[in-house]
């Protein structure tokens, strides 16, 4: 394994709760933020003068294997329950696994994580694939975030991917995805998964669970109770899911308070179903979010 590399001002390794997770501070004149090597998930982000950008459950587990609730966990290399095996782990081992610190530096005081998660024999137990993934995060007035997956096989492989991001509001039911009105969703509350259009905003009327592919992935969740909103910027995305457990589903849910479910939503980019991806062997492919606060 290779040396890591030393840590820049503005960043501190730090433990993580009391299981032996560990994970980054980060500390610079434009934001604070904290990052999990589990999983190479933002848990925790804000700007200076800002309010947070992210939310994480008080009652998330912090424990090696258990995914974090809250942040942006990145769902790799597939999305929601396996396609064939109801035993894999849900979205995917990416969140579950420890990230490597590639690479840290402060530049005009954005601070920029290199993260990376490669193929080994844990991986290929549950996906038999010669993959390296390396996740870029760029923390500054805006948090932005790159992923980039190589295939090192010698075929080729199809995965699905999510920054599945949690957002904090003051009330989820006053809350609207402005970008996607037209488009053609799953709705995965639908027991008959039909397809349909979605009439104007999406809306958090107790549990939703949509799944838009084929869109341009930029879109903005307006906070109306505060009067604010989060402009989310993707590229190489064409998925979008919008997603908040509602009462019934949140009781269900160890790892979140009865009432958290009114006070956050996720809005999540990638590319999920009929966008999931092909990658050729030696082909590189590069996705990218940069979440922006409004006003
Ligand atoms: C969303 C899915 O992306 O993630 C939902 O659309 C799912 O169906 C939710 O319930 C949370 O998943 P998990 O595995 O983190 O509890």
């Amino acid at each position: 394994m290779s040396t890591p590399p030393s840590l820049p001002d503005g960043l501190r390794d730090v433990p993580l709760g009391d299981n032996g997770l560990r994970g980054w501070q980060v500390d610079t004149p434009l934001c604070r933020a904290l990052v999990s090597a589990q999983g190479g998930q933002v848990l925790a982000f804000q700007a200076r003068g800002r309010e947070p950008l992210l939310w994480l459950s008080p009652a998330a587990h912090l424990a090696p294997g258990k995914a974090i609730r809250g942040g942006i966990p990145l769902c790799f290399p597939w999305f929601g329950p396996h396609p064939s095996d109801s035993r894999q782990p849900a979205h995917g081992f990416a969140r579950l696994r420890e990230w490597q610190l590639a690479a840290a530096r402060l530049d005009a005081d954005v601070l920029h994580l290199e993260l990376a998660l490669q193929a080994d024999a844990g991986t290929r137990d549950l996906w038999p694939h010669d993959f390296r993934a390396v996740l870029r995060i760029g923390f500054g007035h805006h948090l932005s975030l790159q992923l980039e997956v190589a295939n090192r096989g010698s075929a080729a492989f199809d995965f699905s991917l999510a920054f599945h991001s949690y957002f904090p509001l003051v009330d989820s039911c006053q809350a609207r995805i402005e970008g996607l009105a037209g488009s053609i969703c799953l709705d995965q509350l639908d027991p008959a998964r039909h397809q349909r259009r979605q009439h104007g905003p999406v809306r958090f009327e107790g549990e939703t669970d949509r799944i838009f592919t084929g869109v341009s992935a930029d879109c903005l969740l307006l906070d109306e109770a505060r009067d604010s909103a989060v402009r989310l910027l993707a590229s190489g995305c064409r998925s979008v899911i919008a997603w908040n457990p509602g009462p019934e589903k949140t009781a269900r849910l160890v790892d979140m308070p009865a009432s958290a479910w009114q006070g956050m939503a996720c809005v999540e980019s990638g590319n999920v179903g009929e966008d999931s991806v092909s990658l050729p062997p030696g082909a590189v492919a590069r996705f990218a979010l940069t979440l922006q606060q409004e006003p």
